[in-house]
């Protein structure tokens, strides 16, 4: 079997998903997961793009381990140094650099001729050999490239020094078979190619960024580049656990694996979209709400007595929790911390003792604490250490026929206890209007949803805001049983973050 790289561009291409973007303790948070999930390559971001990025990458050199550390530049000296500098401290830095190759790019946005393209390609990529060992080297718009004139990019990016070439479907155009076609007009046309690995990156513009994927697999792909839940530009990326489970689950026909620990793959995409804000489709393949549920009776009666009837894969494989055990307020820490490492969450002495009280509260309002409350917890705000507002006490006043008020108190950073009042349309207007009163909020309220996270009557409610203040653009988040508490600890939590 061959083995098929996987190449995650979550904090890169991901991360210029519209609304997407994350701070520097969310991208370490994630990288750290990549890492332990086990991808071969992690793009960091686009050192060259910004400063942001570019700390970010040097953070996250840090705590990245086991997989190569990418960061994207485009084809010229000061983005290529750039990256390097941004790239110091990893264990296992690579670059990767990329042109246009598609006449309509040339034409309208790079203003130069083929000659031109080539000639940069050689000068950048063997510039950027005297710095990198590993070096991808992406002809954008490939798929809409002149084949000939394409197949003389990729030589001369190869006899400079690029140990993979990359073939992106930027626009998402291509079909499976297309692809397939072109990977092998490639292998029979590049100089060198049999001496590098040759990598994919579809995007999704028709709902084809996995299929064109696995077709390319078929074809002599060795490495795919992906996002968790398909985040990305426009309709996103080929989706991580799409392509992963594909081929896990179709072996015998792909005749292929991946080195990812699929155990881990509904943590990181839970992970994700707590992050982000972005929330997964309950019908997603693989890590969506539905994915493993069956309500047609047939299907039902057919899964309990075999579960192969209707599933061809096995949940757990995919680590969503299964609820099979509970807790409740009699049960000790020890307990509490066991099911929080079978869950596949590591968790130092002082998360511990603070996620403990937060579980002691919530086993008081519900009878049975189940895995899903659980790991609610453990997502939770994920507030600062010392946050600059937090939620002290509230009353809300609230009828059909009368404004709504509420008195909300908060506590500064210094122990300082301050009330506001508000009044609005309904209670969460009134409550958030309590709060500006109090810090003198202007960020404006672009997006609020809430949802019940865990099952039954007494269910976590999970409230998610996005703020937008000048240039930036946060996610708060918080879970309660309450759906007010959730939505003023969501409110306060995205205030910290601004
Ligand atoms: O979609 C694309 O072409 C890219 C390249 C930078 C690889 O993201
Ligand atoms: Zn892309």
């Amino acid at each position: 079997m061959r083995k098929i790289k996987i190449f995650d561009t979550t904090l890169r291409d991901g991360e210029q998903s519209p609304g997407c973007t994350m701070n520097l303790a969310e991208k370490l948070e994630i990288a750290a997961e990549l890492d332990k999930l086990g991808v071969d390559i992690i793009e960091a971001g686009f050192a060259m793009c910004s400063d942001d990025d570019f700390n970010a990458i040097k953070e996250i050199s840090k705590v990245v381990e086991n997989a190569k550390l990418a960061s994207l530049a485009r084809c010229n000296k000061k983005d290529i140094d750039r990256a390097y500098e941004a790239l110091a401290g990893a264990k296992h830095p690579m670059l990767h650099t990329f042109i246009a190759a598609s006449d309509i790019h040339l034409k309208y946005k790079l203003e130069m001729t083929r000659e031109q393209v080539l000639e940069t390609i050689k000068e950048s990529v063997s510039y950027a050999k005297t710095k990198f060992e590993f070096i991808e080297f992406s002809a954008e718009d490939a798929s809409r490239s002149d084949r000939e004139f394409l197949a003389q990019v990729y030589s001369t990016a190869i006899e400079n020094g690029a140990t993979t070439i990359n073939v992106p479907d930027t626009v998402g155009y291509t079909t499976p078979i297309e692809m397939s076609e072109l990977i092998k007009y490639l292998k029979d046309n590049v100089k060198g190619i049999e001496n590098v690995d040759i990598s994919v990156h579809c995007h999704d513009d028709l709902g084809l960024g996995t299929a064109n994927s696995l077709s390319a697999i078929l074809s002599g792909a060795a490495q795919v580049e992906c996002t968790i839940n398909g985040i990305g530009e426009r309709a996103g990326n080929a989706s991580l656990e799409e392509i992963v489970m594909g081929i896990k689950t179709r072996k015998d026909f792909y005749n292929a694996y991946t080195d990812i620990n699929t155990k881990r793959i509904y943590k990181v995409s839970k992970l994700l979209s707590t992050i982000s804000g972005m929330a997964v489709a309950p019908n997603k393949a693989i890590v969506g709400a539905n994915a493993f549920a069956h309500e047609a009776g047939i299907h039902q009666h057919g899964v309990l007595k075999e579960r192969s009837t209707y599933e061809i894969m096995n949940v757990e494989d995919i680590g969503i929790p299964q609820n099979k055990m509970v807790l409740g307020k009699h049960s000790g820490k020890h307990a509490f911390k066991d099911r929080i490492e079978s869950l596949g969450y590591d968790i130092d002495d002082k998360s511990l003792e603070d996620k403990f009280i937060e579980f002691k509260a919530l086993a008081d309002k519900k009878k049975i604490v189940t895995d899903s409350d659980i790991e609610a917890l453990l997502i939770g705000s994920n507030d600062s250490e010392n946050p600059t507002y937090t939620l002290n006490g509230f009353v809300v006043n609230d009828g059909n026929s009368i404004s709504s008020l509420a008195t909300v108190s908060i506590m500064d950073n210094v122990n300082n206890i301050v009330e506001g009042i508000g009044k609005g349309n309904g209670p969460i207007d009134a409550a958030f209007g309590a709060i500006d009163s109090i810090t003198s909020n202007k960020a404006k309220l672009i997006n609020y949803s809430i949802n019940a996270i865990t099952e039954g009557e007494d269910a976590l409610g999970e409230v998610i805001v996005k703020l937008a203040s000048d240039d930036k653009t946060v996610i708060g988040r918080a879970v309660s049983t309450d759906i007010i508490e959730a939505s003023l600890r969501a409110y306060v939590n995205g205030l910290n973050k601004l």
